[in-house]
């Protein structure tokens, strides 16, 4: 994916905040899905994975004018729960993510889990972006179906227009008293020390594009050494899951390097490092969720960032949150072992 010279790689972007924020919807109307309708009590337990290709978000940014020449592939979101016993999940995501988007329910405020969020987005130095969602709940909300913002707002009454501003100035004092300068993301001439608030509704879509167009405009502006492509496999496990047909299985994130169908692999296990080979290296179509079960497409390698499926015999012992290896025909797999359980 070589654009205007640069070789980068697509970001990968985590969705982070309290329980019912709206991470899950606000992704499920991005992709036209309803993963969250089919959660167990509406509630997230695993972490996801969804790519999301160039062309599908410049789509759905058009209405932006903003000619989104993007200089990456695409986009990794990860999803992650907002529940409180998660607390593990959340910091899995966080440290694997380039940005992250902090999904904040504008009748709620902030909440514990968002606050937590926000504690694991500072420690990793992870810049963000602040989803402002469920604008639609504002009393007398007219919808403009996925809208930008700006011209969504442009609809609204003088009535909607104050609690709007009433709850937003609420909030920016409550990120301030976190030590954080916030502002809405049109009005925002500081980029950089001050964070940018976009207000979105997850049911009708308003403030999506500029949602998307900040994530991927502004994530490569400010990141092209991090995002060069990169030889050296880096490569996280998200989950070890059972998958009917396929045995004990790893959700992984490949964020640079490749994997090969065959590959010989080390993941740190619980009883010691699981050597063993890639049987089946399988993704979800674009823009369909990693966690939810589906169809695969099949592949004999991958050389981009994606969440993949990975099936091979032994990883009932593996364990989240460690690195995958690859031992090449030169490499020394004692050493290898040993930096696979350092982890
Ligand atoms: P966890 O993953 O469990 O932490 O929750 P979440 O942040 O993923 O929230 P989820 O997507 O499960 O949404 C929680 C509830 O809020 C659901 O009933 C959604 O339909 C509702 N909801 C989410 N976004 C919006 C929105 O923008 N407007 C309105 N009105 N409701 C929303
Ligand atoms: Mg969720
Ligand atoms: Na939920």
């Amino acid at each position: 994916p070589v654009q205007n010279g640069l070789n980068l790689r697509s970001p990968i972007c985590c969705i982070m905040g309290h329980v019912d924020a709206g991470k899950t919807k606000l992704l499920d109307c991005i992709r036209g899905t309803r993963v969250q309708e089919g959660e167990a009590g509406g509630i997230t337990q695993q972490i996801g994975a969804t790519y999301f290709p160039a062309e599908n978000i410049r789509e759905r940014t058009k209405e932006l004018k903003a000619n989104a020449k993007l200089n990456v592939p695409g986009l990794l979101v990860i999803d992650t729960p907002g529940h409180k016993s998660f607390t593990n999940l959340r910091s899995r995501g966080s440290s694997l993510c380039d940005i992250a988007v902090l999904v904040v329910d504008i009748m709620h405020g902030l909440e514990p889990q968002t606050i937590e969020s926000l504690n694991f987005l500072k420690k990793g130095n992870t810049n963000f972006v602040i989803a402002l969602n469920k604008v639609d709940r504002l009393y007398g909300w007219k919808t403009c179906r996925n809208a930008p913002i700006g011209k969504a707002i442009g609809q609204q009454s003088k009535d909607v227009m104050m609690e709007f501003n009433t709850r937003l100035t609420q909030i920016i004092t409550q990120f301030k008293e976190q030590g954080l300068n916030t502002e809405l993301y049109y009005k925002n001439k500081e980029m950089g020390d001050t964070y940018n608030i976009v207000p979105t509704s997850a049911i009708s879509g308003e403030g999506i594009p500029d949602l998307l167009l900040l994530l991927v405009q502004w994530a490569p502006k400010t990141m092209i050494k991090r995002l060069t492509c990169s030889e050296k496999l880096q490569c996280t496990v998200l989950e070890v899951k059972v998958v009917e047909g396929h045995g004990t299985t790893i959700d992984v994130v490949l964020v640079n390097g490749m994997l090969h169908e065959g590959d010989r692999i080390v993941v740190c296990g619980m009883q010691g490092p699981v050597v063993t080979s890639i049987r089946a290296l399988l993704t979800p179509h674009p823009m369909r969720e990693l966690r939810v079960k589906g169809t695969y497409l099949h592949h004999k390698e991958i050389k981009v960032v994606q969440g993949i499926k990975i099936a091979a015999q032994g990883l009932q012992h593996a364990i989240a949150g460690t690195s995958l290896y690859v031992v090449g025909p030169n490499d020394d797999i004692e050493y290898i072992k040993e930096s696979a359980m350092d982890d």
